[in-house]
């Protein structure tokens, strides 16, 4: 190791609890993109991210209006190497249900070995361990490769207005790889590299029945009840072997090889590991493929939130007067979303009952995306990796989708290398969020050698 890395590693440990300062600081500005009522704390936090890159000495530092919430950048481009464009996003999903938490979402509070708050593993740990590494690189000299970050506001939602910005700054936004630390490792001693991500379609469906809320023993069995009306839609949308029944569902998936099949199967994804993550009696999903494959290589279509009717304290005997789910299709290549919306409408136009009026609403949505493992870059990754971890990372295709990737592909013609340093079991998206600390710092080491590794040849 150069006298530089290892400099570079003694400074970023002594700084662990700085790093940590930093993280808080961020955790602590509640940036839920979906609520138009944080828009404020949304350009808070970019000017945060702003002054923070600008005190590390990163340069060219601007917030850029979007139509939505703003993309954060910053520069530093004087190696003669490679220009790596670190991507991230800022913004958090919501909180609710907020009784469930044992801390505030945006009090930050370490207990154990964990920091829990919203956004601290998804994915606001990951941009300051991103931020870290640079910063310990530069307070030793000049970086070993050129740097770029680009931050978005708008990931959980589905980065509507990130594909507008980058097409209009092709330019700025040149790079040779993106490195993408969005995605999680399979466990906290088995790093892990993504290759692929399932892309999402997202839609809310409203069904109507009668003008106004109805005595159920006055019209019951005369009417029909939107909201069992809406339960058989819902019911239809599988079959008995947990397929989809959406007419041409499957046309456009690509297969699974015999040889990534193999793969995946050594991916210590077992059916026991998902049951001890999620509490639940027995796995469930499409028959013919096991649990690594039907997270990473198989579409699916999930209920989010159902709303009808009467759900209070007691009892009340009413026929609601309509019933809305909010639902999702998450992709595999070669899958598009506007094509499942289609099929969606002709499923709907085949099976909706006289009865009923109804109305889909489609939201957001993003292709899935593949990216090539053998990239020199990927290797860095790789390299970095088992010099932390002192073992090789798996190769996994991730359930979870980043819209940013395959835009990234189809608008600026470049490949990302994606990791991360949350766990499985860190409740993202859900109440008591939290970031494995021995292993987020793992991370910050693992940056500093990929940066390093970046600069050689
Ligand atoms: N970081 C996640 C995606 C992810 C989850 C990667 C788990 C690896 C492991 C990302 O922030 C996310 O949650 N994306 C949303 C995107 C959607 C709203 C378009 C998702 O997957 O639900
Ligand atoms: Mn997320």
């Amino acid at each position: 190791m150069t006298d530089y890395r290892v400099k570079t590693l003694e400074y970023g440990h002594s700084q662990a609890a700085a790093f940590l300062k930093n993280l808080q600081d961020l955790v602590s500005i509640p940036s839920i993109s979906t609520d138009p009522d944080h828009k404020d704390d949304m350009l808070r936090t970019a000017n945060w991210l702003a002054d923070h890159l600008r005190q590390i000495g990163m340069e060219h530092i601007q917030i850029y209006p979007t139509a939505g919430h703003p993309v954060v950048y910053a520069d530093w481009l004087h190696a003669q190497a490679e220009t790596v464009l670190i991507y991230g996003h800022y913004d958090v999903q919501p909180v609710e249900p907020l009784d469930e938490w044992h801390s505030g979402p945006f009090t930050p509070e370490v207990r154990g070995e964990n920091l829990y708050g919203r956004g601290t593993s998804d994915m606001k740990g990951q941009i300051i361990a991103a931020i870290s590494a640079i910063d310990s690189i530069l307070k030793q000299g000049p970086l070993p490769v050129n740097v770029k970050f680009m931050l978005e506001g708008e990931e959980e939602i589905g980065s509507p207005h990130l594909a507008a910005f980058m097409q209009e700054h092709t330019d700025l936004l040149k790079a040779d790889i993106a490195l993408n630390p969005d995605a999680g490792m399979i466990a906290p001693d088995l790093p892990t590299i993504v290759y692929g991500l399932r892309g999402l379609a997202y839609f809310e469906l409203r069904v109507y029945g009668p003008a106004h809320d109805l005595h159920s023993g006055i019209f019951g069995g005369v009417i029909h009840n939107p909201a069992q009306a809406l339960c058989e839609l819902i019911a239809g949308m599988h079959d008995n072997q947990g397929r989809v029944t959406l007419p041409g569902f499957y046309d456009r998936v690509r297969p699974l090889s015999e040889q990534e099949r193999s793969e995946l199967a050594r991916l210590p994804m077992t059916d026991e590991s998902y049951l001890e993550q999620t509490g639940s009696p027995i796995t469930w999903g499409e028959a013919g493929y096991t649990s690594a494959e039907r997270t990473g290589a198989r579409p699916t279509l999930e209920i989010h939130g159902l709303l009808s009717g009467f759900t209070g304290k007691g009892s009340k005997t009413v026929i609601p007067a309509v019933a809305m789910v909010k639902l999702s299709s998450r992709l595999v290549p070669d899958q598009d979303p506007k094509e499942v919306y289609q099929q969606l409408l002709a499923y709907l136009h085949a099976n909706a009952p006289k009865s009923i009026r109804w109305e889909l609403i489609e939201m957001q949505g993003g292709k899935a995306s593949m990216s090539d493992p053998n990239l020199p870059a990927t290797q860095k990754l790789a390299k970095a990796l088992e010099t932390v971890w002192n073992k090789k990372p798996v190769y996994k295709r991730e359930g979870g989708s980043i819209p940013v990737v395959g835009d990234m592909q189809e608008i600026l013609g470049m490949d990302s290398v994606l990791t991360g340093f949350g766990l499985p079991s860190d409740n993202v998206h859900a109440p008591n969020e939290k970031l494995h600390l021995p292993t987020w710092y793992s991370g910050i080491d693992a940056l500093i050698h990929f940066f390093y590794n970046m600069g050689e040849k």
